[in-house]
C-alpha cells in the first residue's frame, strides 16, 4: 500500500527524518504540492543533509519524483541537486513535465506583496515566490518545464508576462523582467537538467506495481483552503492533494506526523502559543529556527484541536510524535484539548478573524508530569510511564493510534510502538 507522510500542524514536524526512515520500504519518494518554502534537515550517522525540493528519500538512493503540484525554482533546483550529487552517487530524481516553474519576477511579486502589509497583516511568507508562481499557475501564465523544449515558444509568453507585470515591478522599484537574461538560464537549466524531465505517463508506468511514499510539505493548518486564511501556503497540503498534485491515480493510506508541542513560523493564529521562559526554552532546547528563513519559531503547547481537526482533514490512519526529549526535563507539560471549552467540531480553522479572538481558558488544558531523560531507549515498551501516558491521552482524544514516537534527530532514535 503506498502511504503518505503528512505533517499536521504548521510545518516542521519533522517529515523530513520520518520519510527517511520509511523509504527504506519504498521504490519511489514524491512530492506533489510546495516548492522551496520547505526545508528538512535529516541527520544520518554525523552526516546533514538540508533539503528544500527533494525527497528525503534520495538520502537512501531511493528514486524520487517531484510532481505536478510542485512549483520548481530552477535556479534553487540546480544548487540542491549539486549538492545532493556530491553526498550521493548518483541520485535518481524525475521532474513531472507539467511542473510550474518559479521565475526571477516571482520572487521580486513575493516581496511587493509581502510590502504592501503592515503589522499583523504581514502573512511573513518565505519570499521564495510561491504565492506569485501558483497565482500564475491558476492566471495560466505559467512556465511549465515541458515549455522549455521550446525556447523561442516561452520567449513570446515572456513577452506578454513582461507587459503584465513590468508596471507593476518598476513601480516598486524591481528590476524589469529580463527575457534574454531569462532565456539564457532556462537554456543552461535545461542543458544540465533536461534529461530529469519525464511526462507523467512515463512515471504511471515505471512505478505502476511499485510502491510509493508521498512526502507533504509545511503542515495541513497551512493548507490553502483548510488552514487560518490568508496565513497559509499557497497550495494545497492536505493529502487529498495527492491525487492532483502526482498525477498519479491511486490509494494510501496516511501517517500524520506532528510535534510533542506545538510551533509555527511566520504570522497566523496560534492559540496555544507560549510568551514566556517556557517558550524560550523549548525554542532552544528544539533548535526551532527556521530551515528556509533562520527565522525563530514561536512555540507552545499541542493543540490536540487542531490535531484532531488536521486527522479529519487529511483522514490520517496512523500518527507519528516527534521532538518528545524536547519535554524531557519540564516540570509539567500542557495539552490543550478544547478552544473556550468548545470542541474541534464548534471551530472554523480556516477564519483567522474568529482564531485570532480565542483566549485560552485553564479548562482547555490538562497538564501532564514530565519525563525525564529517555535518549538511551531503544524500545517503545521501556519508555517511562509518564510518557506513554501522554501518549495514550493523545491517542484517546484523537482516536487514532500512534506508531512511531520519535526521540531525538538521528535515523536511529526512533522508536516503532
Ligand atoms: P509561503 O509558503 O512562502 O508563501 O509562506 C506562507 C506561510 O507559510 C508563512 O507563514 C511561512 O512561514 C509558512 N511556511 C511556508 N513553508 C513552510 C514550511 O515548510 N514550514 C513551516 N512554515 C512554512
Ligand atoms: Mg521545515
Amino acid at each position: 500500500m503506498h502511504k503518505a507522510v503528512i505533517g499536521l500542524q504548521w510545518g516542521d514536524e519533522g517529515k523530513g527524518k520520518i520519510v527517511d526512515y520509511l523509504s527504506e520500504d519504498f521504490d519511489l519518494v514524491a512530492r506533489y504540492q510546495g516548492g522551496n518554502n520547505a526545508g528538512h534537515t535529516v541527520i544520518v550517522e554525523n552526516t546533514t543533509y538540508k533539503l528544500n525540493l527533494i525527497p528525503s528519500g534520495v538520502i537512501r538512493g531511493k528514486p524520487c519524483f517531484l510532481g505536478q503540484g510542485v512549483v520548481l525554482d530552477p535556479e534553487h533546483f540546480l544548487n540542491e541537486y549539486d549538492q545532493i550529487c556530491q553526498k550521493i552517487s548518483n541520485p535518481k530524481i524525475y521532474l513531472s513535465s507539467n511542473i510550474s516553474l518559479i521565475l526571477k519576477y516571482h520572487k521580486h511579486l513575493d516581496k511587493i506583496n509581502e510590502s504592501l502589509l503592515t503589522g499583523e497583516n504581514k502573512i511573513g511568507t518565505t519570499a521564495k515566490g510561491i504565492g506569485p508562481a501558483y497565482q500564475d499557475k491558476v492566471g495560466r501564465k505559467s512556465i511549465k518545464l515541458y515549455d522549455l523544449k521550446n525556447l523561442s515558444y516561452v520567449e513570446e509568453k515572456l513577452k506578454i508576462i513582461k507587459k503584465f507585470y513590468d508596471p507593476t515591478l518598476i513601480h516598486f522599484g524591481e528590476e524589469p523582467i529580463n527575457i534574454k537574461e531569462c532565456i539564457d538560464f532556462l537554456r543552461t537549466f535545461t542543458s544540465k537538467i533536461g534529461n530529469l524531465i519525464i511526462d507523467n505517463s512515463l512515471i504511471k508506468n515505471e512505478f505502476s506495481l511499485k510502491s510509493i511514499l508521498f512526502e507533504g510539505a509545511q503542515g495541513a493548518l497551512l493548507d490553502l483552503d483548510h488552514g487560518s486564511y490568508p496565513y497559509v501556503t499557497s497550495s494545497n497540503t492536505v493529502s487529498s492533494n495527492i491525487v492532483i498534485g502526482s498525477g498519479l491515480q491511486l490509494d494510501y493510506k496516511t501517517i500524520g506526523i506532528f510535534k510533542a508541542y506545538a510551533t509555527r513560523v511566520g504570522n497566523g493564529p496560534f492559540p496555544t502559543e507560549l510568551f514566556d521562559s517556557i517558550g524560550d526554552y523549548i525554542a532552544d532546547k528544539g533548535v526551532e529556527i527556521g530551515t528556509v528563513t533562520k527565522r525563530k519559531r514561536r512555540c507552545g503547547w499541542l493543540d490536540l484541536v487542531s490535531l484532531k481537526y488536521s486527522c479529519q482533514i487529511n483522514r490520517v490512519s496512523e500518527l507519528c510524535i516527534t521532538k518528545v526529549d524536547v519535554l524531557n526535563d519540564l516540570k509539567e507539560i500542557k495539552v490543550c484539548k478544547s478552544y473556550q471549552l468548545k470542541k474541534y467540531e464548534d471551530i472554523n480553522f480556516s477564519d483567522s478573524n474568529y482564531l485570532n479572538t480565542i483566549q485560552l481558558l485553564e479548562d482547555d488544558y490538562d497538564i501532564f508530569p514530565s519525563w525525564g531523560d529517555i535518549s538511551e531507549f531503544k524500545s517503545y515498551n521501556e519508555l517511562p510511564d509518564n510518557l506513554k501516558n501522554y501518549i495514550t491521552f493523545i491517542e484517546n482524544y484523537l482516536e487514532v493510534p500512534v506508531t512511531i514516537v520519535s526521540l531525538g534527530p538521528e535515523r536511529n532514535q526512533t522508536l516503532l510502538k
